[in-house]
């Protein structure tokens, strides 16, 4: 691997990572702000996606030190970095609508990027190949399962 590859690529992991632990907390605030009548079911799923996007951080902060790359560690360069935008969460707690749409869009996104990932990976790094297509399945899982709500 080349080394502009090479920088290329830790640049998309710091990417992820940046935007896998915004998501995390995230959905984490939105399992703490949700109110309303349907609310408890939707906490408890955002709690566990805030879980998952937390364990896509680890396993993409872990990919990075094995390259031998310096995983993003200010807080503030999270929001710079994320590979999708950061916008303040919704305010409602009970419009779970607008919370779910929120929510798709970062999943949407989220394939995508792993979806690109994979593909510049396929042929060089089979390693983060696999790390990409992995989360790329978790998160069109909870692409469908937000979505399924909006039916
Ligand atoms: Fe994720
Ligand atoms: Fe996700």
């Amino acid at each position: 691997m080349s080394i502009k590859k090479e920088t290329t690529l830790l640049e998309d992991l710091n990417q992820a990572l940046a935007a896998e632990t915004l998501a995390a907390f995230r959905y984490l605030y939105f399992s703490r702000i949700a109110s309303g009548i349907n609310s408890p079911p939707l906490s408890e799923m955002f709690e566990e996606m805030a879980e998952g996007e937390w364990k896509h951080a680890a396993m993409v902060m872990r990919r990075i030190v094995q390259l031998g790359g310096i995983p993003v560690s200010k807080p503030s360069e999270w929001e710079k970095r994320s590979f999708h935008p950061y916008n303040d969460p919704p305010r409602r707690g009970n419009d779970l609508k607008l919370i779910i749409r929120d929510s798709l869009k970062l999943e949407r996104s989220a394939v995508e990027f792993y979806q690109r990932l994979a593909g510049k990976t396929r042929d060089s790094d089979l390693i983060t190949y696999r790390l990409a297509v992995d989360a790329m399945v978790e998160e069109a899982e909870e692409e469908q399962k937000l979505a399924s709500l909006l039916d």
